[in-house]
C-alpha cells in the first residue's frame, strides 16, 4: 500500500517538475480536446469498444488534474457528438451511463481541485438521468474559481450555430435587434461557449485529421496538435508536449510576423 502511495507521490513530483519547464507566460488559456480513439484502443487489445470508453474516462480524470495543475483556464473536451447517436444502441447507452457515472464520481474531486463544470451541446435531448447529473455538477461546482471543465455532450458545431441563429432571428422578429447589429461579437454571445475565450490549442489524438464538427466557429485561429496515440493512452506528459509545441508557434491571426 505504502509503495503505491510512495510511487504516486514521486510521480506527482516528477510531473510538477515537468510542468515547471513550460513557459509560464504562454500557457494556453483554453485547450480543446477531441477524445478520440477509444474503440480502436480496445480493439487492438482484443476487447470490446466499450472497454476503451472506460479507459478513456480514466484518461480524462488524469488530464483534468494535469490541466488544472498547469494553470490552464478552460479545458473543453468532446465526449459525445450530435452524430454519435448513429452508433449501435448498446454503445450509445453505455456512453450515456459512463458520462453519468463520471459526473457522479468526480464532483468531490472537482471541488477539491477548485474545478468548475460547464456543459455545451443539445443537453435537453440527453436522457433525464444525465441531465440531472449535469445540473447537479454545475450547481455543486459553481462557486469554484479554478479550471473550467467544459464538457461537450451531444455537441455539434453546426447545431450550435443553428441554435444561435434561431435565437438571434427571434430577437430580430421581436424588434429587439436590427440585422446590422449582428456581428462576430453578437454571434459569440449566442453560442454555447458564450463568455469563454476561443480555444488556443486543439488536440486530436488517434490519427484522424479532421474536426468532426467540434467548435467550428471558435477554432477559426486555434493551433492544432495531432497525434496517432489513442485517447486512452494520452498522458499528462503528452499534454506538456502539445503545450511546448504550441509555445513555439507564431500566431499571426492573418497579420504579419512580428519583427
Ligand atoms: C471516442 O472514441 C469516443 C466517442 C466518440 C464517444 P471512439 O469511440 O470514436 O473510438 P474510435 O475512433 O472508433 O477508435
Ligand atoms: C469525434 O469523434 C467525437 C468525439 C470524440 C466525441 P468521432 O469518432 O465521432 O469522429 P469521426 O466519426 O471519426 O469523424
Ligand atoms: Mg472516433
Amino acid at each position: 500500500m505504502w509503495k503505491k502511495w510512495f510511487s504516486k507521490k514521486v510521480n506527482d513530483e516528477n510531473l510538477e517538475n515537468l510542468y515547471n519547464t513550460l513557459d509560464q507566460d504562454r500557457i494556453p488559456k483554453h485547450i480543446a480536446i477531441i477524445m478520440d480513439g477509444n474503440g480502436r484502443w480496445a480493439q487492438k487489445r482484443g476487447m470490446p469498444r466499450t472497454f476503451g470508453h472506460h479507459a478513456g474516462a480514466e484518461t480524462l480524470r488524469n488530464i483534468v488534474r494535469a490541466a488544472s495543475d498547469i494553470g490552464v483556464q478552460v479545458l473543453t473536451t468532446y465526449a459525445f457528438s450530435t452524430e454519435n447517436w448513429k452508433r449501435p444502441r448498446d454503445e450509445v447507452n453505455l456512453l450515456m451511463k459512463l458520462i453519468s457515472d463520471y459526473l457522479d464520481s468526480e464532483i468531490e474531486e472537482m471541488n477539491q481541485n477548485n474545478v468548475r463544470m460547464r456543459f455545451i451541446g443539445k443537453l435537453a435531448e440527453l436522457p433525464q438521468g444525465v441531465q440531472d447529473k449535469i445540473v447537479e455538477s454545475q450547481q455543486r461546482t459553481a462557486g469554484n474559481t479554478g479550471l473550467i471543465l467544459n464538457l461537450a455532450i451531444n455537441y455539434g458545431g453546426r447545431a450550435e450555430v443553428v441554435h444561435a441563429v434561431q435565437i438571434i432571428a427571434q430577437k430580430v422578429l421581436q424588434g429587439e435587434l436590427t440585422p446590422d447589429q449582428i456581428d462576430v461579437d453578437l454571434i459569440n454571445r449566442h453560442l454555447y461557449t458564450a463568455g469563454l475565450p476561443d480555444p488556443d490549442l486543439l488536440i486530436r489524438p488517434s490519427g484522424d485529421l479532421r474536426l468532426s464538427n467540434f467548435l467550428l466557429w471558435q477554432s477559426a485561429y486555434t493551433e492544432l496538435w495531432l497525434t496517432d496515440i489513442n485517447w486512452p493512452d494520452f498522458t499528462p506528459e503528452l499534454l506538456v508536449e502539445a503545450i511546448k509545441d504550441f509555445q513555439k508557434r507564431e500566431r499571426r491571426f492573418g497579420g504579419l510576423k512580428k519583427k
